[in-house]
């Protein structure tokens, strides 16, 4: 059946491309689609790994239908974590196979109950637990909080393939090509980050717990619940999230500004001009109300250094910047550097909000810190040429 693709000869993608859903968790731009990766194991016994968003039930249904055939049932539903883009589609299933059986942990438990008012045959495993499928061997490895508590890994022993759920995914729909010796990675490279940093990153001490805890795991294949299924290079994708999760970054500068009536544009345009005077390749420059959040956290999450800069709005920081600064105070970003400016007219605000980030976390204030009244005089242009000029020198430490 189109859309059953062979992982091997005994391991199905049965997974759902979603081209529909305009906001991942209501947030998240998907330009790009995304891809549900949902696997089907056959061995005596059959275990379904994850599921789908329930929206693309029917399409789902037939692909595990068609596989299973007349007379052959689902044994096991493997639930390697609980968002519902993954256990969406378990209450259907254990209607299809009313003898299913929910494996997952204790937490995963709680959530089938909460969720889903499923409390019949749940098997709760306990990490490094194993289930013998009569040919491959499931092993269950818990990796918690990559990105809920109950989250596990799945590791098929005979083929060496890790159903990895939401660790090493990345946004971006696959439409019938799924590994990554056939998609172009270029395309998706961006999409990879855009995942980490919006969805993962805030879990970052997890994920380094998690890499050092697989370590052990001779991996021939990592099929994640989302992106492509790494089957030519799968530690490609380890060393991204290893990289990332390290907060290891590049030379080069995010720029975010906001600004009503372009005197803090102008700011901006000082500071722009003085790292690329100085030879700063990289820059980014974001204006926070026209570019989403999203985007903006991909270079944050790439480059060493960000200036952000934003007009006092009602005694504080306008409130698309202080979003971002809210994300980012709860993402606990570190090994960065940061420089701050900003405007005020009858009151100040905004600046010393900035401030109050820049010092609070991990990361490293860049001098000078510029507030302009109004409209930046030149002394507050030359200001800010100096703080171009000591970020550039900064992020080349
Ligand atoms: Fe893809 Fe955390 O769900």
């Amino acid at each position: 059946m189109r859309g059953v693709i062979p992982i091997s000869e005994n391991i199905f993608w049965v997974g759902v491309n979603d081209h529909e859903t305009d906001l991942f968790e209501a947030i998240w731009p998907l330009p790009r689609g995304v891809s549900y990766n949902s696997y089907l194991v056959m061995g005596e016994k059959v275990a379904v790994i994850d599921s789908v968003k329930g929206s693309f039930l029917n399409h789902y249904v037939e692909k595990i239908r068609s596989l299973v055939g007349i007379g052959r049932k689902v044994d096991y539903i493997v639930v390697n974590h609980m968002e519902p883009d993954h256990s969406g589609a378990i209450t259907a299933l254990r209607q299809m196979f009313p003898d299913v059986k929910i494996i997952g942990n204790k937490k995963t438990a709680e959530f089938l109950r909460d969720f889903y008012r499923l409390t019949e045959n749940v098997i709760t495993v306990e990490d490094g637990g194993t289930i013998d499928l009569g040919g491959p061997r499931l092993k269950f490895v818990f990796t918690p909080m990559v990105h809920w508590p109950e989250t596990i890994v799945t590791y098929e022993e005979t083929q060496k393939v890790l159903f990895s759920c939401d660790a090493f995914g990345g946004f971006g729909a696959l439409d019938d090509r799924i590994f990554d010796d056939e998609v172009d990675l270029a395309y998706y490279q961006d999409e990879f980050l855009r995942y980490y940093s919006n969805i993962v990153g805030r879990y970052s001490e997890m994920v380094q717990r998690a890499i050092t805890k697989l370590k052990g795991l001779p991996i021939a294949v990592i099929a994640p619940s989302h992106g492509p299924i790494w089957r030519k290079n799968p530690s490609h994708i380890v060393t991204l999230y290893d990289r990332w999760s390290r907060h290891e970054t590049e030379e080069g500068v995010t720029l975010v500004y906001a600004s009503m009536y372009g005197n803090t544009r102008r700011m901006m345009e000082a500071i722009s001009l003085s790292l690329a005077d100085e030879g700063v390749e990289k820059v980014r420059v974001h204006d926070i109300s026209r570019t989403h959040i999203s985007f903006v956290l991909v270079d944050i999450w790439r480059f060493r250094g960000m200036i952000f800069g934003s007009p006092t709005y009602n005694t504080t920081l306008f409130p698309l910047m202080q979003n971002l600064v809210d994300v980012l105070r709860n993402d606990e970003l570190k090994n960065r550097y940061i420089g701050v400016f900003g405007s005020y007219s009858w009151s100040k605000g905004a600046v010393s909000a900035l401030h109050d980030f820049a010092c609070c976390g991990r990361l490293t204030l860049v001098e000078p810190v510029v507030e302009s009244k109004c409209a930046p005089t030149e002394t507050d242009i030359e200001q800010c040429v100096l703080l171009g000029k000591n970020m550039a020198c900064a992020i080349r430490k």
